[in-house]
């Protein structure tokens, strides 16, 4: 099969972990017979210094025209002055919106062999942690109106607007039963409920798609206690689903719990098959180009690509049992490395 790949290096980290997802896909080819065409994006940081903003317009129409877009990272402090237009993170929240991505799958599931990885108690760890956290990724606060005023006194005020459509609900409450549905068949639907106009319709939704799916069990928690439940009972959840930003966090903290952020891949989808698949963590600009990043977040995330965007599941599975193998053997990047252990990393 011939797919072309829209590949963002991106700031800090992103290229050398690039580069490392790219050898995995090309060994993958050669054994399966299957053409990688890379069309190489510039967004992020790097266009800013480039082209004077982040994503610049022929940059997206490339995303737009490929089968689907790997990322690595993007941002860093130098580029913390610009105007929030053309901020770093404008060019990912400006594809996936782009794109229509609306759901964002992050898996946080231990692999036993860092299990003393994980800052989590034996005692919990050993209870085993595989979870999907589903997020919601193109609406609410971060996509809503954004203002900042200036008071009769002087003194500024700022808002953020977190909205919700009924639409918007649906769609990627849907996407969490159908995922429990190849799994465990339970949703855990977290929102903040008890405060939030937003997440009472967000409840309602959610119940109302639970009907259609009666052999999933479906339960509510609130955002607080979830990031509670999180360090002490995380083999309680299967599919965790939730509106944008309690996603953004919670994602980052289940990515902890099983060891190191930088272990955790994730795909963004939307209607079609075209999605984005990224390393949850970020560009790490503290220790880029010092041979310390860990590229198994980007590797797995270029698994989840072959199996949901090229429908390539035997790759997938291949690429996911290598890096255990690699484990097994006893190698280990910096984030996770233990006594006894080899150290490696991109190159
Ligand atoms: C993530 C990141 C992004 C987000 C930032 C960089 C805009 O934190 O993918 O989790 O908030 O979605
Ligand atoms: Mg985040």
């Amino acid at each position: 099969m011939k797919k072309t790949i829209a590949v963002i290096p991106g700031d800090g980290i992103g290229p050398e972990i690039i580069a490392e997802a790219r050898k995995v896909l090309e060994k993958v080819a050669a054994k399966y017979g299957h053409t990688f065409v890379y069309d190489e994006v510039i967004a992020g940081g790097c266009a800013i210094d480039q082209f004077g903003t982040s994503l610049p317009k022929e940059m997206l129409e490339k995303c737009l025209a490929s089968d689907s877009v790997l990322l690595g990272a993007v941002g860093g402090p130098k580029w913390d002055g610009v105007a929030k237009e053309i901020r770093p993170e404008a060019a990912l929240l400006g594809i996936r919106s782009a794109l229509g991505l609306y759901s964002n799958l992050r898996p946080a599931r231990l692999f036993p062999q860092l299990a003393d990885a994980s800052p989590l108690k034996p005692s919990i760890v050993a209870q085993g942690i595989d979870l999907m956290m589903v997020r919601e990724l193109i609406g609410g606060v971060y996509f809503g109106e954004k203002r900042t005023v200036t008071l009769e006194n002087g003194e500024r005020r700022a808002s953020d607007e977190m909205v919700y459509s009924e639409h918007e609900i649906e769609r990627v409450a849907r996407v969490a039963f159908e995922t429990a549905r190849k799994r465990r068949k339970k949703v855990t639907s977290i929102d903040k409920a008890n405060v939030l106009d937003s997440s009472r319709l967000w409840r309602a939704v959610v119940h109302r798609v639970a009907e259609e799916y009666p052999d999933v069990e479906c339960s509510d928690m609130l955002v607080d206690n979830t990031a509670m439940q999180l360090v002490k009972n995380p083999s309680q959840f299967d599919v965790v689903v939730t509106e944008n930003m309690f996603g953004d966090i919670l994602s980052d903290e289940a990515s902890m719990i099983t060891g190191s952020i930088g272990m955790i891949p994730s795909s963004s989808l939307g209607e079609g098959t075209r999605g984005m698949y990224e390393p949850i963590h970020g560009s790490a600009p503290d220790i880029a180009g010092q041979n310390l990043a860990n590229p198994i977040g980007t590797i797995l995330s270029a698994a989840m690509m072959l199996k949901y965007s090229f429908d390539m599941p035997e790759e997938a599975e291949r690429i996911e049992q290598a890096v255990s193998d690699t484990l097994d053997a006893g190698f280990r990047t910096a984030d996770c490395m233990s006594e006894g252990m080899t150290r490696l990393s991109c190159s």
